[in-house]
C-alpha cells in the first residue's frame, strides 16, 4: 500500500495539462543560451484512461446485461432441491463470488450460505504492478496466471498468455471421459454423464473428448486449432461493440472478432448439426439418452465405444458453441462417435 501510494503520489504532482517550462540553460562560455526543457508528460493519464466515470459507464452498463450479472444458477434451487445451486463448497468454487475469491486466493472450500453474484470483484481486485508498460497489463484481474486444470491428469496447464486465461479458470470441465478397464464394456451408470456444461477451455484446446480406437476421422493434434492460436476467449467474447449487445463485458460474441480471419463469418460448422442430429437418433434407439438429452442410467455393460459416443455427443452439446470453439476438433469427435454406433 505504501509503495503503490507513494507512485500515485509523484505522478499526481506533474501537471496533467502542460508541464512545467524547463530550467533556462545556463549561460555557455560562449554566451549561448541552453535549450528549453521538454514539457513534462502527464503522469495520471493512464489511469485516467480507465479510472473515468466516462470509461466505466458503457463496462458497467455492457456488465448488466451479460449471463455473469443475471447468475441465474447462483440462487436457484432447481438444480439441488432445498438448496442454491451455488451454495455447496463443490459448486461454489465457479458459481458465486464469494466461492471463486476462496479459491483462487488458496482458501479452503467451503459451503457459502447467502452466495453473490459474480460481480466486478469477482474477478477484479487490485493491480500486482504499475508499471504497465514493462510489466504488461494486469487489468487489475486476480488471475491471469496460467490455469492448472482441476481433473485432467497427468496435470494438463493452460496458458494463454493473456487474459483469458481468467476465463479458463472458472470455464473448465469438471470430469473426464470413460475409460477402458480392459474387457471392451462399460457400465454407464451416471445421469451426469458429461463434461459439466463448462468445458469450453478443454473444447478450444482439443482435449476431454473420448478418442475412439479406429475411427477414421483424424484427431487433430491438441492445441493446435486456429481459434486456439490466433484469436482467444476474451478476443471472441469482449471485443469493441457496434451496438451495445454484445463485446465488451456482455462476454456475448460479436462477429467484428472474426472479420480478421473471415471475410465471410460463417454462422455454423459445416454439417455438424446434421451429423449431432444423426448421433442422437443412434443414441436415442439405443436407449443411452432421453429425448431431452440425459443420459439413461444403465443397468448391464454396454459397449465401450458406445460410451465414448454418448460422451462426444454430451461434450460437444455442452460446450454450447456448436462446434465453433474447435470446428475440426468436434467434427471428428462426432464422426467417429457415429461410426463407433452404427
Ligand atoms: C486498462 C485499465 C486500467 C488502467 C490503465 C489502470 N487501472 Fe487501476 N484498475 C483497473 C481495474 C479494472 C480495477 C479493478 C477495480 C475496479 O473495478 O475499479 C483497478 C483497480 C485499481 C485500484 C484498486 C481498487 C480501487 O478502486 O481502490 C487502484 C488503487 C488502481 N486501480 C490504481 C491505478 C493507477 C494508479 C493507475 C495508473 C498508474 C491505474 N490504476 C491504471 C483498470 C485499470
Ligand atoms: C469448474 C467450474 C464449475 C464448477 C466447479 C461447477 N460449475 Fe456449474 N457451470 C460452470 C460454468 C462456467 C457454467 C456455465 C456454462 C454455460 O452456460 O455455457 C455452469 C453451468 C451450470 C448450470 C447451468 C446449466 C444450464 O442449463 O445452462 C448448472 C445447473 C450448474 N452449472 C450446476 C452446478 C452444480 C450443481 C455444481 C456443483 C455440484 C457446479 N455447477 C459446479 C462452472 C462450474
Ligand atoms: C468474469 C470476470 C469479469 C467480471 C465479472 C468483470 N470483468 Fe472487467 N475485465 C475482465 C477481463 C478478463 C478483462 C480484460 C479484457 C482484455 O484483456 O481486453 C477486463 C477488463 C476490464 C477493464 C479494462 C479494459 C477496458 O475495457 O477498459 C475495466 C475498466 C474493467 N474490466 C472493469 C470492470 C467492471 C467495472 C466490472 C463490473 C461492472 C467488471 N470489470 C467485471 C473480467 C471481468
Ligand atoms: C468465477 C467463475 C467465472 C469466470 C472467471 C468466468 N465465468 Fe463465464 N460463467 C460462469 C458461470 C457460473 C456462468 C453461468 C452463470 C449462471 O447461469 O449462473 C457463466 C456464463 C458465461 C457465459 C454465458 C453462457 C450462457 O449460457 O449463455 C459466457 C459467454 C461466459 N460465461 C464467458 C466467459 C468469459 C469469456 C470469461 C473470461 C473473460 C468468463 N466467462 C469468466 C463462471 C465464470
Ligand atoms: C473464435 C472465437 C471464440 C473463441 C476463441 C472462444 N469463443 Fe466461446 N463462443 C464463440 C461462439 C461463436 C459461440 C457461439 C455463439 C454464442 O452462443 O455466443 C461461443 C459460445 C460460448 C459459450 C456459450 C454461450 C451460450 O450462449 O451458451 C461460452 C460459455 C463460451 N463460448 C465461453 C468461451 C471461453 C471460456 C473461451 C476460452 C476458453 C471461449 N469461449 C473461446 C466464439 C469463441
Ligand atoms: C485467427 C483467425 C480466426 C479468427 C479470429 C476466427 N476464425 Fe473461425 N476459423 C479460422 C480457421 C483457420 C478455420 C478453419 C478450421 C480450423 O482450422 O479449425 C475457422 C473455422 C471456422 C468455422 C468452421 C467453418 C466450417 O465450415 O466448418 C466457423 C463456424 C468459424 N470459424 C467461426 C468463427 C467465428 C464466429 C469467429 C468470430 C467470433 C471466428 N471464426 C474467428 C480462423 C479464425
Amino acid at each position: 500500500m505504501i509503495l503503490a501510494s507513494s507512485l500515485m503520489f509523484i505522478q499526481c504532482t506533474s501537471d496533467p495539462i502542460e508541464g512545467p517550462q524547463g530550467i533556462a540553460g545556463v549561460d555557455g562560455y560562449e554566451g549561448v543560451d541552453g535549450v528549453n526543457g521538454a514539457d513534462g508528460a502527464s503522469g495520471t493519464a493512464s489511469c485516467v484512461a480507465c479510472h473515468s466515470e466516462s470509461h466505466r459507464t458503457p463496462i458497467e452498463e455492457s456488465y448488466a446485461k451479460s449471463v455473469h450479472a443475471a447468475g441465474a444458477t447462483v440462487a436457484s434451487t432447481t438444480f439441488i432441491p432445498g438448496v442454491s445451486t451455488s451454495s455447496r463448497a463443490s459448486c461454489a468454487r465457479c458459481h458465486n463470488s464469494e466461492g471463486y475469491i476462496n479459491y483462487i486466493t488458496g482458501k479452503p472450500a467451503v459451503d457459502i450460505v447467502n452466495p453473490s453474484k459474480i460481480s466486478c470483484t469477482t474477478c477484479h481486485s487490485k493491480h500486482g504492478t504499475f508499471d504497465f508498460e514493462n510489466d504488461g497489463h494486469d487489468y487489475a484481474l486476480r488471475n491471469m496466471a496460467p490455469v492448472k486444470l482441476d481433473i485432467t491428469e497427468p496435470t494438463y496447464v493452460i496458458d494463454y498468455g493473456n487474459s483469458s486465461n481468467n476465463c479458463a479458470s472458472c470455464h473448465q470441465g469438471r470430469s473426464k471421459a470413460p475409460v477402458d478397464n480392459g474387457t471392451g464394456l462399460y457400465l454407464q451408470a451416471n445421469s451426469r454423464f458429461y463434461p459439466h456444461y463448462s468445458g469450453q477451455a478443454q473444447m478450444l484446446e482439443g482435449i476431454q473428448g473420448a478418442v475412439i480406437a479406429n475411427g477414421s476421422t483424424p484427431m487433430p493434434v491438441v492445441g493446435t486449432a486456429a481459434h486456439r492460436t490466433g484469436a482467444s476467449c476474451v478476443s471472441c467474447h469482449m471485443t469493441a461493440t457496434t451496438n451495445g449487445t454484445t463485446g465488451l463485458h456482455t462476454f456475448k460474441v460479436s462477429t467484428s472478432a472474426c472479420t480478421s480471419c473471415h471475410t465471410t463469418v460463417p454462422t455454423e460448422v459445416a454439417g455438424l448439426a446434421a451429423d449431432m442430429a444423426t448421433l442422437k437418433a443412434k443414441l436415442l434407439a439405443l436407449n443411452l439418452i432421453a429425448a431431452d438429452g440425459t443420459p439413461i442410467v444403465q443397468t448391464t455393460t454396454i459397449p465401450f465405444k458406445h460410451a465414448q459416443a454418448l460422451w462426444n455427443y454430451k461434450t460437444v452439446e455442452e460446450d454450447h458453441s456448436y462446434g465453433i470453439h474447435n470446428p475440426k476438433y468436434a467434427k471428428a469427435l462426432v464422426k467417429n462417435a457415429i461410426e463407433a454406433v452404427q
